[in-house]
């Protein structure tokens, strides 16, 4: 099953890092064709976009279970245990049950993805992700007729997530996607960064990955999957649902209310670096706009 998305980012005209390229050859090794053939499909594509380094992606983060500094992930997030891992997949399937992360893995097909990463806050970056498709684990599960909506749960161990002794947030974390957005080949399950195993602060040992969505729907370390026909509650809507909708796709045209969402800043550009203007969609428009039609994405933001 090799299936594959064409992105419009390459490492192609960029120097990768030399521990990234040795993987990338012991993947391609491995997953054989299906890599090798995204590779190739991305080679064409417009490549005018490198990707951030390694030490940047996982030392500027964003996981409130382990404080809510940008430097806080790194220096905790070690302590939390992710082997043995399990997720429970509940709700409408057919197949419900407790699946150990390595029995799930043994049935994907990892790729690599470059996608772009932009944060509500208005800061982004590029990411080279290693992971599956969404639609295949959920394919997995059997999704049973009338489930309309995926909901998805992070990881509660207070011992471990020093955060969570605090309530900054209401614990579990939880995101959800309507499941055509769910289904979307873009809509990824990501557990490796630079073909490395994907570090605790970024989300270990699985997180969720929706490109054009602004990243807090990109739910860390997930624990639990429920199909259902409801709309199911997210954190930060729960948490300031005036400021954060269930959709939450990117949108240069609808401000946050408290800051402009016309333009980002691109994390690693330097201290003086302009700001970019921020894409329709994140960029990723062609693919995902149609999930939208007739849609007010003022209303739904
Ligand atoms: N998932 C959980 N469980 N807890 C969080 O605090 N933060 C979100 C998202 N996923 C968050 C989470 C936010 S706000 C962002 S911007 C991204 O993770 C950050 O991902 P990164 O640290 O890999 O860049």
């Amino acid at each position: 099953m090799a299936k594959r998305w064409t992105n419009d980012l390459t490492h192609t005209d960029v120097t990768p890092q030399s521990v990234y390229l040795n993987r990338r050859q012991i993947i391609g090794g491995l997953a054989g064709v299906g890599l090798a053939g995204a590779l190739g499909s991305s080679a064409k594509a417009a490549g005018d976009l490198v990707p951030n380094d390694w030490d940047t992606i996982t030392s500027y983060n964003n996981f409130y279970e382990f404080g809510t500094g940008k430097d806080d992930p790194k220096r905790f997030a070690h302590k939390l245990t992710t082997d043995p891992w399990s997720i429970k997949i509940d709700g409408m399937v057919d197949n419900p049950g407790d699946y150990a992360l390595g029995d799930i893995l043994s049935k994907m097909t990892i790729e690599e993805r470059i996608y772009r990463f932009r944060c509500v806050e208005a800061w982004s970056m590029i990411v080279p992700w290693n992971g599956f498709e969404l639609a295949d684990l959920l394919q997995m599960a059997g999704v049973k007729e009338g489930a309309k909506h995926v909901a998805f749960e992070t990881l509660v161990r207070p011992e471990e997530m020093i955060g969570q002794k605090r309530p900054v947030l209401p614990w579990p974390y939880v995101e959800g996607l309507r499941l055509d957005e769910a289904m979307h080949p873009l809509t990824l399950m990501a557990t490796g960064i630079y073909g490395k195993t994907i570090p605790n602060q970024n989300g270990a040992p699985i997180r969720l990955v929706v490109p054009w969505k602004y990243g807090f729907k990109s739910i860390k370390s997930i624990v639990r999957i429920t199909l259902t026909d409801q709309e199911p509650p997210t954190t930060w809507n729960t948490a300031i649902g005036s400021e954060y909708g269930f959709y939450s796709n990117v949108n240069p045209t609808v401000d946050h209310p408290r800051w402009s969402q016309a333009s980002e800043r691109v994390i690693g550009g330097g201290l003086f670096a302009e700001r970019q203007p921020t894409l329709m969609f994140n960029g990723y428009e062609d693919q995902v706009a149609k999930l939208y039609d007739g849609m007010d994405l003022r209303k739904n933001y």
